[in-house]
C-alpha cells in the first residue's frame, strides 16, 4: 500500500512508518519548518510544502495538496500529527482511506490539540490514544483501534505524552495494516 503521510510535528509517528519500511511515498507538511519535515528530507522522503501563506483560501491550499498526493499514487493517507482543518473536498478524496491518531480515548478529549492536558486537568486515571477513519466532523470519525495508557502520580503533559506516544507508535502500524486488509477484500470483490 503506498502511504502518504500529513504532518505538522516532531514527526514520531513518521519515523516509525518508516523504520518499521512501510512504503512512504509522500509527506505532506503545512509547516516546512517542523521536525517531521526535516526528517522527511534527511531521509529522502518525497515532502510537499503546503504553507497556508501561499494560497488564497484552505480549499485552494487543500485541492493542491490532493493534487500532488494524487500524482504520487498515494492509496492510505496517514495524518500523523497534522494541525489543521481539512476541506470537505480533501476529506471526500480520502474517503475510508484516511487514518487519524489522536492521543485520546476517543470521544473523551476530541475536537483540540490540547488533549493531554485535559486528561490531567480533569484528573482522569487513564488516557491514551485512538486511530480512527477520518470523517467531516473532528475526532469523530469510526474507531479501528485504541489503546489505554494508565496517568500515574505526578505525570506532566510532557511525561504522559510519551507514555501516550509509546502506544501510537504500537497500534497506528496495526490500524494501517487492517484497513489494507480491509480495502484489498473490497476491491476483490469488485
Ligand atoms: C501525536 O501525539 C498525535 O496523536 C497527534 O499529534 C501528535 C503527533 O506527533 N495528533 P508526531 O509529530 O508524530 O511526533
Amino acid at each position: 500500500m503506498r502511504l502518504g503521510v500529513l504532518v505538522s510535528g516532531k514527526g514520531s509517528n513518521l519515523r516509525n512508518l518508516v523504520e518499521r519500511e512501510f512504503q512512504v511515498v509522500a509527506v505532506a507538511t503545512n509547516r516546512p519548518s517542523c521536525g517531521a519535515a526535516a526528517f522527511a528530507r534527511e531521509r529522502g522522503l518525497p515532502l510537499g510544502e503546503f504553507s497556508q501563506r501561499g494560497y488564497a483560501s484552505l480549499e485552494e491550499r487543500d485541492t493542491a495538496m490532493r493534487d500532488w498526493l494524487a500524482s504520487l499514487g498515494v492509496e492510505l493517507l496517514v495524518n500523523a500529527g497534522y494541525d489543521r482543518i481539512l476541506s470537505a473536498a480533501f476529506i471526500a478524496a480520502f474517503e475510508n482511506r484516511m487514518l487519524n491518531v489522536h492521543p485520546s480515548l476517543l470521544p473523551a478529549f476530541g475536537g483540540g490539540m490540547d488533549a493531554v492536558e485535559q486528561a490531567l486537568r480533569q484528573g482522569v486515571t487513564q488516557t491514551g490514544c485512538t486511530v480512527h477513519l477520518v470523517t467531516e466532523e473532528v475526532d469523530a470519525g469510526p474507531i479501528l483501534l485504541q489503546a489505554v495508557v494508565p496517568v500515574l502520580p505526578g505525570d506532566s503533559v510532557e511525561s504522559l505524552r510519551a507514555r501516550i506516544q509509546l502506544e501510537e507508535r504500537r497500534i497506528l502500524p496495526v490500524a494501517i495494516e487492517m484497513l489494507t486488509r480491509n480495502l484489498a477484500a473490497r476491491s476483490s470483490l469488485g
